[in-house]
């Protein structure tokens, strides 16, 4: 057992957790942020994606340990508030990128990671980020344009 404190959307918290516990069962079942999905927990699916000190991981492989000090994003960050999206998520509406839903935490953090660090990626730039998110639904073409639309309307916004 390891004392761990870590900043999680923005709040500080510390924890006991197990020294093999992973990240994303303790997002899961510690915190209850259930919005990390746990697909194929082998780190192949990219549906437990969430950001550690501006970096998407795969929370299914990183240690809770690890993350001790860290910050972490998580899905239930993303939006502003109740009752806003944030322009990655509207992206993804507006474009229809959305379908079961499963994927699409680890899909937004993954590119909101991407645009974070650059807001006006090329096509090619897009695709290799992404493309360690297995979505089961929708086309990839939807996603592409939806990360594409949100870099759109990041350089729209920007004065
Ligand atoms: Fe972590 Fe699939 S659940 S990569
Ligand atoms: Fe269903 Fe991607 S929307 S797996």
């Amino acid at each position: 057992m390891k004392v761990i404190n870590l900043v999680i959307n923005g709040k500080s918290t510390t924890s006991i957790v197990g020294d093999r516990m992973t990240l994303a069962d303790y997002l899961r079942d510690e915190q209850g942020l259930t919005g990390t999905r746990l697909g194929c927990e082998q780190g192949v699916c990219g549906a437990c994606t969430v950001i550690v000190r501006k970096r998407p991981v795969r929370a299914c492989l990183y240690l809770a340990v690890q993350a001790d000090g860290q910050e972490i994003e998580t899905i239930e960050g993303l939006a502003p508030n109740a009752t806003e999206l944030s322009p990655i998520q509207d992206a993804f509406r507006q474009g229809h990128a959305v379908q079961c839903g499963f994927c699409t935490s680890g899909m937004l953090l993954t590119a909101k990671a991407l645009l974070d660090e650059n807001p006006n990626p090329d096509e090619d730039t897009i695709r290799d980020w992404m493309h360690g998110n297995i979505c089961r639904c929708v086309g990839y073409q939807q996603i592409i344009e939806a990360v594409q639309l949100a870099a759109e309307q990041n350089a729209t916004e920007t004065p």
